[in-house]
């Protein structure tokens, strides 16, 4: 057993923190939002993550894992401490790290033995450099301690199983012996453990993310032409996944990446690159590719409903930013919300989880209860988050409910001649001509 402090409960802190718990470790996640702490103390859950309700309430029960609002509390006899507070983008797109000085800081503060400070949150390349001088400036005499780059590599909606299984651990330290007794703690993942330098493990996380979200704008770009040229994107992608050099993964065709992550990350890189003389032409056409998806499924509708979508009624099947979560950060549907709006549109909408944050976010959408409330008098369906629940809908149900029988799949989830027989006029993201 050892004993952890996590700094910042929020989806990377919380399930760290519950992770390491379940392990067998003594772990307190400390937050400064006292709202959040309040609520993990009355045994109930700020986010939506399956599984982890669960395992929080087992682990607490077991006297394994505490919450509290205090640092001297949480650094109490720790030995390791995690930073896991958000790096949210800053004006110019830049990573903003005040969440990460503050946390320094108070580590600072309150620190009065020997501690290894690991590094979770996604942070610019030497972050870590710039901790450790917080740290030093703030407490010239105080205790040893070194610190480590942790990133991490989990996903919303499947954090538990991504945290607990990890395709790799990436541990970057200037100092060998910290980075062996973090690998040490990390030993029951079973999971190949990278050791590098600081600054290499900052960068293995930025590049993860924008590769993924290169590999996300490719296959959409491939998904354009081939609306164009006559192809089926799902089956180029599936033809295309079979070389084992490719994969399967991340080959979905559609409104494009949104979440609290590849938006940023691929946002700081680039800034970090332009800033430092580089000129990172690939990832400046990544998010481009990224924004036009959105836009393509506004000129779909338009093409669709006689050029003009003033005072038409458009329904939207579901509003995460992906499946699984309640997460509304930088979802797909806010941008396309707005286009709607914009255009003149009346937009209603229908997630199942996600309707609470949503709203306040897009306070002039009409919320309904299910799909087919949601389908009720709408001109056109347009799907923008591919919920399992979406995936058998009662479609011939819904379709006499519509004003118009449009529907515009998003994420490609149904089978477009299905749908035409059924009587939808069907476009989806790149599924052969006219599709
Ligand atoms: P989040 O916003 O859900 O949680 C951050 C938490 O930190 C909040 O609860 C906030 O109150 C708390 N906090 C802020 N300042 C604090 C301070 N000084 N002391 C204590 N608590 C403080 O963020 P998140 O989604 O968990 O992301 C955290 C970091 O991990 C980010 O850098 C993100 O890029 C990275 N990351 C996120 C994911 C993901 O799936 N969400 C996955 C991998 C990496
Ligand atoms: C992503 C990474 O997958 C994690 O490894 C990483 O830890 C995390 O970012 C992070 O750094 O925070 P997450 O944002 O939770 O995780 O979700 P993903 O499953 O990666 O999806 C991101 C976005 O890409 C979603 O909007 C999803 O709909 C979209 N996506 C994904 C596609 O459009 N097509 C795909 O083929 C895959």
């Amino acid at each position: 057993m050892k004993v952890i402090c996590v700094i910042g409960a929020g989806y990377v802190g919380l399930v760290t923190g519950t992770c390491f718990a379940d392990l067998g470790n003594r772990v307190t996640c400390v937050d400064i939002n006292e709202e959040k702490i309040a609520t993990l103390n009355a045994g109930r859950m700020p986010i939506y993550e399956p599984g982890l309700e669960e395992m929080v309430l087992r682990n607490v029960k077991a006297g394994r894992l505490f919450f509290t609002t205090s640092y001297a509390e949480g650094l109490k006899d720790a030995e390791f401490v995690f930073i896991a507070v958000g790096t949210p983008s800053g004006v110019d797109g830049e990573a903003d790290l005040q969440y990460v000085r503050m946390a320094a800081e108070s580590i600072a503060e309150h620190m009065d033995h020997p501690l290894i400070i690991i590094n979770k949150s996604t942070v610019p390349v030497g972050t870590g450099d710039w901790v450790a001088d917080i740290i030093r400036r703030k407490r010239p005499d105080g205790p040893d301690f070194a610190v480590v780059s942790n990133p991490e590599f989990l996903r919303e909606g499947s954090a538990i199983g991504d945290f607990l299984n990890p395709d790799r651990v990436v541990l970057g330290s200037l100092d060998p012996e910290a980075a062996e007794r973090v690998a040490q703690l990390h030993l029951p993942l079973r999971a190949p453990i990278v050791i590098t330098d600081l600054r290499t493990a900052e960068m293995i996380k930025y590049a993860s993310n924008a590769f993924l979200a290169t590999r996300i704008s490719f296959i959409n770009e491939i998904a354009s032409i081939c609306e164009e040229l006559g192809a089926d994107i799902k089956e180029v992608a599936a033809g295309m996944g079979y070389d084992r050099r490719i994969g399967h993964q991340f080959l979905d065709a559609g409104v494009g990446y949104g979440g609290s992550c590849f938006p940023k990350d691929v946002k700081a890189l680039e800034y970090m690159a332009s800033i430092h003389g580089c000129h990172p032409q690939l990832l400046r056409a990544v998010m481009e590719i990224n924004r036009d998806q959105r836009r393509q499924v506004i000129q779909k509708l338009r093409a669709l409903l006689g050029g003009s979508l003033q005072d038409k009624v458009i329904g939207l099947l579901g509003l995460a930013f992906k499946p699984n979560t309640d997460d509304m950060r930088e979802a797909p549907s806010i941008e396309i919300v707005h286009l709607l709006q914009h255009e003149g549109a009346q937009v209603r909408a229908y997630d199942p989880v996600a309707m609470e944050n949503a709203r306040r976010v897009l306070p002039e959408v009409t919320f309904c209860r299910d799909p087919y409330e949601l389908a009720e008098g709408c001109d056109a369906l347009v799907v923008v988050t591919e919920w399992n629940e979406f995936k058998q809908l009662d479609m011939a149900r819904i379709r006499p409910l519509m004003r118009q029988p449009v529907l515009v799949d998003g994420r490609n989830v149904y089978d477009p001649t299905a749908m035409r027989e059924l009587g939808f006029t069907y476009r989806g993201m790149g599924r052969g001509y006219g599709n």
